[in-house]
């Protein structure tokens, strides 16, 4: 496979944004004639950011096709007994396998058939809640095969958390592991499904892949081990799957992600405009070459798995690693090795990583040979200057470009970066938006900024084909959170600064959402976890720099009686409240017993002064004079954490 829109030159880049811009239509319809279509489109583009039911995006319209037949039939023929996945399991000793095109082919039709007897048709919403297994992406494009539309829960939420997005996606089929190994630990995920499930009478099936041989109650009539259902399908024959028609707008997966409110939302990307798009981005971004292994690190429980681990790589007929396990387990080394052992040649990970990688030390990677890669990729929070030179000199060896990837959930592929080897990398920016990508610096007025130089709100002005359509079952709520704020644009929730030479360094969230690990968290879905505990009157959880997480959460909780800051107790048991609430990766790093929280006269928690705190800026609180409680202000100081 070659790939004729690959950007090789940084005149070639200028080009193709310029063409970009001039015609984003006559663009992006000579990229999309480079997939399979059962049947052409009628109308490249059609869009409306404000006015009446906006926003309105539609990209190829009329057209007919299947996203797996492009990530999987099409390559057949040419790539059918090339690698599509290598797996590395958690434990090094358990043997890797391997997935070439034909086999994960063979594999997705037989599971999509195993669906179909199970009541799965075109348009439902199937849940899957599943370690990082090859499974998990022979389940993710079986329902793509049948146009069914996956909801991928990461395995780190809770029993609450996986009810309320079937509840909020009404799925009726679940798609789970008795359990999922990570590090030394063992995650019982099937146990977990059962407790939400005590919630969804609607799920009429459960399909379970056996992994880590933990105990678990099968429920008659309900829940179905999926070996035993590949058997049937088997047995019967033909296990061929024919893939659905569908149509390029018609919804692909829902995947929710936190936002300033206390619900979730699931954002929904459409066939073939994101198919396009992560494929493009994919390509040119990494620079891909036929032939090379491709490593994301990203489980499938976040977009970047589905956009870099699963859609993107296959479509481009790439090797794609995926991997079970944590950065850490059994050593520091574990990347490392894999990168030696399967001859990696690009890798794309997460700052939170490298920084708990260099924490461990450089004897886990001074002695790795490495010298297989050739691109570094890093996402999910800004990289600091630290963290990109370790990176850069020790995994690397300062031979390998590093791309700093700039995107969201929303955007459904990357935006702002470098390309590698066409354009120049520069430490803590984002650099660069790609061709079809046309940012917009905002000012507090609400009006975009012209000057080159300048911060402010950044924005997007055009539609490009792998962005969000909708919040599921929300039209209203898509448009409020993202096109209100600057009628006419697309609001990021980033701020960011823009050099001279037009490079943007993305400055992080301005509003109330933090990221912890790579991963976003709302504050108010914090607070709103946090106040379920029955001793809890009010709280308050704002961010705060942390070395490895990049940030921490601090959360400043009022409760009924008296608690000191050595209420150990209590303390644990409001951080069980929000692992049962949300999952272990919202649990606040920090909290402080507090008797009020600074609010204005109208009732409206000052975050402001409590950032300042949790950061430790105690005599630059800032003006507290409007407060109707001052005095607190000092109370809470005394008693920082
Ligand atoms: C942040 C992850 C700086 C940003 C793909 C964004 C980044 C949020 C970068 C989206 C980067 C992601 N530099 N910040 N390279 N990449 N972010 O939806 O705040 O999980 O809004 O998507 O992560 O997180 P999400």
């Amino acid at each position: 496979m070659s790939y004729p829109y690959q950007i090789t030159s940084k005149e070639a880049y200028q080009q193709a944004y310029k063409k970009s811009v001039e015609d984003p239509e006559g663009f992006w319809s000579a990229i999309a004639e480079n997939f399979q279509w059962k049947k052409k489109w009628d109308k490249v583009l059609e869009w409306r950011f404000k006015g009446d039911g906006a926003p309105v995006v539609k990209w190829f319209r009329g057209g007919k096709l299947n996203i797996t037949e492009n990530c999987l039939d099409r390559h057949l023929n040419t790539l059918g007994n090339k690698p599509a996945i290598i797996w590395e399991p958690n434990d090094p000793e358990e043997h890797y396998r391997v997935l070439t095109y034909k086999q994960l082919h063979q594999k997705v039709c037989t599971f999509a058939n195993v669906l179909k007897n199970n009541g799965v048709k075109k348009g439902d919403r199937v849940c899957i809640y599943m370690g990082m297994v090859p499974e998990l992406a022979i389940a993710v494009l079986a329902c793509a095969r049948l146009g069914a539309i996956h909801s991928v829960i990461f395995g780190g939420f809770s029993a609450q958390s996986i009810a309320d997005r079937i509840q909020d996606g009404n799925a009726e089929c679940v798609i789970t592991c008795d359990g999922a190994f990570r590090g030394n630990k063992t995650v019982p995920l099937k146990a977990v499904v059962d407790d939400a499930l005590v919630q969804c009478p609607g799920v009429k099936r459960v399909i379970v892949l056996t992994r880590t041989r933990t105990p678990v109650s099968m429920i008659k009539g309900r829940d179905v081990w999926w070996e035993d259902e590949i058997k049937k399908v088997e047995t019967m024959g033909n296990p061929d799957c024919p893939a659905e028609e569908m149509d390029a707008e018609d919804p692909l997966y829902i995947l929710y992600t936190s936002g300033s409110t206390g619900k979730p939302k699931g954002v929904v990307h459409t066939i073939a405009g994101y198919m396009i798009y992560c494929t493009y981005t994919f390509v040119n971004v990494f620079n891909y070459q036929p032939g090379e292994v491709y490593f994301c690190t990203a489980d499938l429980g976040w977009v970047t798995g589905h956009s870099y681990v699963v859609y993107g790589p296959l479509a481009a007929g790439a090797t794609s690693m995926m991997f079970e396990g944590i950065p850490t387990y059994p050593d520091a080394g574990r990347f490392w090795d894999i990168v030696d052992k399967h001859k990696v040649n690009i890798l794309y990970t997460a700052p939170t990583a490298i920084r708990s990688l260099m924490a461990h030390g450089l004897d886990f990677v001074k002695d790795k040979d490495l010298s297989s890669l050739r691109v570094l990729g890093s996402v999910g929070e800004p990289i600091n200057v630290e963290a990109w030179q370790w990176y850069y000199d020790y995994v690397g060896k300062k031979r390998c470009p590093i791309v700093d990837t700039w995107w969201q959930t929303e955007t459904g592929g990357i935006m702002i970066t470098a390309i590698a080897t066409v354009t120049e990398p520069i430490p803590a920016y984002a650099t660069l938006p790609l061709p079809g990508i046309q940012p917009a610096v905002m000012d507090e007025h609400g009006h975009e900024i012209t000057d080159m130089e300048t911060s402010g709100n950044l924005c997007m002005k055009f539609p490009w084909p792998g962005m969000l359509r909708t919040t599921w079952g929300d039209h209203e709520r898509c448009f409020k959170t993202y096109f209100s704020a600057y009628p006419g644009y697309y609001f990021s929730g980033d701020g960011c600064l823009r050099d001279k030479n037009g490079n943007y360094r993305i400055t992080g969230r301005v509003d109330d959402v933090l990221n912890v690990s790579g991963h976003r968290i709302g504050t108010a879905e914090v607070e709103n976890a946090i106040n379920m505990h029955v001793n809890v009157v009010e709280s308050a959880v704002v961010g705060y720099p942390h070395d490895i997480k990049g940030q921490g959460i601090y959360a400043f909780v009022i409760t009924e009686g008296n608690h000191d800051n050595n209420d150990d107790l209590t303390k644990k048991d409001i951080l069980e409240t929000v692992s049962r609430i949300i999952g272990p990766i919202a649990k606040p790093d920090k909290i402080q017993f507090v008797k009020g929280l600074p609010k204005t006269r109208s009732g409206k928690i000052m975050r402001r002064i409590l950032r300042k705190i949790a950061e430790g800026e105690m005599h630059n609180v800032g003006d507290i004079t409007t407060l109707l409680n001052p005095d607190i202000v000092e109370d809470i100081k005394k008693g920082k954490v």
